[in-house]
C-alpha cells in the first residue's frame, strides 16, 4: 500500500508552533550575529546541475552518494543541494564577485537535502546556518570564522559544546601522510570494518574516524597528520591556534576531524555537543583553498563553516535554552454586540495599519472568554467596546498588567496606542 496524501515523505518534516520558536530564534540570532560582522546574506538555488555537487563534494564521499539528483523535462541532470558551499563558491564565480574587494563574505540559512537513514538529528531535509569567506588566505580568518561560530553558540545560550579543531595539511603535505597511512594501514586490513576496507582505496583519510569498535582500535596507533604537515601547513595552523588562544576560545585538537567532504585544505574543526560527540556534530567547517579552482575560477583561498539547525534547536531544548520571544502582537481587541463588532472590526484593521500587532476572536461572544484568549497571548492591553462605547463613539483601553481602564474616544485611540507602545508615529 503507498503512503497517503496526508504523510509527509521520510526524513521530512513540519516546522510549526513550538518548534517554529526556535527556530526563528536561532535564525534571527544567527543573522544578527553574521550581519554584525560584515557577512551579507545570500540566497541560491535549491537545485544546481549536478556536476557542480559531483565535482565540488566528490562522488565518493558520503555526502555524494547520498545526493537526491533527478532528470527533468529537458534531460538535463540536477541535484538537490546537499550543502551550500559548493553553490556559494559557483554563485562567486558567476556573478564576477572576483572582482569586488577581498574577501567576499556570505551567509546563508538553507534547507538542503541528503538521502541518508533517517534518525535523531539526521533528516532528509535539514537546515543550516552557514558562513564562507572567500578571497583570503591568512590564519587569522580561520580564527576569525572560529570566533564568529563560537559567539553564534553564545548568544544561542548553549552551553555544552566543545571545539574540535585539526588540520587536513594541502596538496604537497598530504599525499604524502596518506601514503604514510595506508602503510601503516596495510598490515591490518583484515581487521577493518567492510566499509573501512572500500575507504582504504576509496577515501583513506575516512579510516580515522569510523565509528566502528574494530577500526577505532587501530585508529589510536594510526600516524598522524599534524605531526607530517609541511612548514607552511604547520605554521598557518600554529597560527590559527593562536589567534584563537588570544580570545580564550576552549578547543580540542582532534587528528581524527577529517570531515567528510573533499574541498577541505588546512584548518577543519567541527562543533560538538558533549553528550553526543562525534555522533551528531552540530556543525563543521574549514578552508578549502583549492575549490574555487577546482569549479573553474583563479587560485582563491577560502574558509567557512555549516552548522545544523535542528541539531542545534534540539540541544537548546535539552540544555533548556530559555529565550525571550520577539512580540508581536501587544493588543486584544474584544467586543460585546453586534453593533460593537463592526466597530471592533474596523478597530482592529486601523491598529494594523498603524503597524500595531493586534487580534480578536470575532467568534466568541462572552467578554470573559475573550479576556481569557488575551491573557493567553499575553497582550499588553485589550480594548473594549460594548453596547454602550459603540453608542458613545469611545473604547475601553484595559491595562492587562495593573488592571487599570480608561475611556478614550474611539479617533484617539490609535495614537494613544502608537505612543504607548513606543512605535514610530
Ligand atoms: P557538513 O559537516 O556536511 O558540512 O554539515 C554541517 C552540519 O549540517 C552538520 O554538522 C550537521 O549539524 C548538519 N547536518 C548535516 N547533515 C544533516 C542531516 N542529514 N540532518 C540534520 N543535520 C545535518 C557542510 O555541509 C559544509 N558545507 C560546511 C562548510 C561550509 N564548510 C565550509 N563552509
Amino acid at each position: 500500500m503507498g503512503k497517503k496524501i496526508t504523510q509527509k515523505p521520510r526524513g521530512t518534516k513540519d516546522i510549526w508552533g513550538e518548534d517554529q520558536k526556535y527556530f526563528k530564534y536561532v535564525q534571527n540570532v544567527f543573522e544578527t550575529v553574521a550581519e554584525e560582522a560584515g557577512f551579507g546574506k545570500i540566497e541560491t538555488p535549491a537545485f544546481e546541475d549536478t556536476k557542480l555537487f559531483e565535482r565540488g563534494v566528490g562522488k565518493e564521499t558520503d555526502v555524494g552518494k547520498e545526493m537526491y539528483t533527478f532528470k527533468d523535462k529537458s534531460g538535463n541532470s540536477l541535484t538537490l543541494r546537499p550543502e551550500g558551499t559548493a553553490p556559494v563558491v559557483r554563485a562567486y564565480l558567476e556573478n564576477g564577485m572576483q572582482s569586488q574587494p577581498q574577501p567576499v563574505n556570505l551567509y546563508y540559512f538553507s534547507n538542503f537535502f541528503r538521502y541518508e537513514r533517517p534518525q535523531a538529528g539526521r533528516y532528509r531535509e535539514f537546515w543550516q546556518l552557514g558562513l564562507e569567506v572567500i578571497g583570503d588566505k591568512s590564519p587569522l580568518v580561520d580564527a576569525n570564522i572560529i570566533a564568529t561560530v563560537s559567539r553564534i553558540y553564545k548568544k544561542l545560550n548553549i552551553k555544552n559544546i566543545s571545539i574540535q579543531i585539526n588540520s587536513m595539511g594541502c596538496a604537497i603535505c598530504r599525499p604524502k601522510y596518506i601514503k604514510i597511512l595506508k602503510k601503516y594501514y596495510s598490515g591490518n586490513l583484515n581487521k577493518l570494518c567492510p566499509d573501512c576496507k572500500k575507504r582504504y582505496k576509496t577515501n583513506p583519510l575516512r579510516l580515522l574516524d569510523c565509528k566502528n569498535e574494530k577500526c577505532v582500535v587501530l585508529q589510536a596507533e594510526a600516524p598522524q597528520l599534524i605531526n607530517n604537515l609541511c612548514s607552511a601547513c604547520h605554521d598557518h595552523f600554529k597560527t590559527v591556534l593562536e589567534y584563537i588562544d588570544e580570545l580564550e576560545i576552549n578547543y580540542d585538537l582532534n587528528p581524527k576531524i577529517v570531515r567528510g567532504l573533499d574541498y577541505y585544505t588546512g584548518t577543519v574543526f567541527e562543533v560538538w555537543n558533549e553528550k553526543d560527540g562525534a555522533q551528531s556534530s552540530l556543525g563543521g567547517g574549514g578552508r578549502y583553498d583549492g575549490l574555487v579552482e577546482l569549479l573553474g575560477g583563479s587560485k582563491t583561498p577560502a574558509v567557512g563553516f555549516g552548522g545544523g539547525v535542528e541539531r542545534t534547536m534540539e540541544e537548546m531544548e535539552r540544555e533548556g535554552v530559555e529565550f525571550v520571544e520577539k512580540k508581536n502582537v501587544n493588543i486584544f481587541v474584544a467586543q460585546l454586540g453586534s453593533k460593537a463588532r463592526k466597530k471592533c472590526f474596523k478597530l482592529l484593521n486601523d491598529l494594523l495599519d498603524a503597524g500595531i500587532g493586534a487580534e480578536a476572536r470575532f467568534d466568541k461572544g462572552g467578554i470573559g472568554e475573550q479576556l481569557k484568549v488575551a491573557s493567553k497571548l499575553g497582550v499588553e492591553y485589550t480594548l473594549l467596546i460594548g453596547q454602550r462605547e459603540a453608542f458613545d463613539g469611545t473604547v475601553i483601553i484595559k491595562d492587562m498588567a495593573s488592571g487599570n481602564q480608561e475611556v478614550f474616544p474611539y479617533e484617539k485611540v490609535v495614537k494613544v496606542m502608537t505612543k504607548r507602545l513606543n512605535k514610530p508615529e
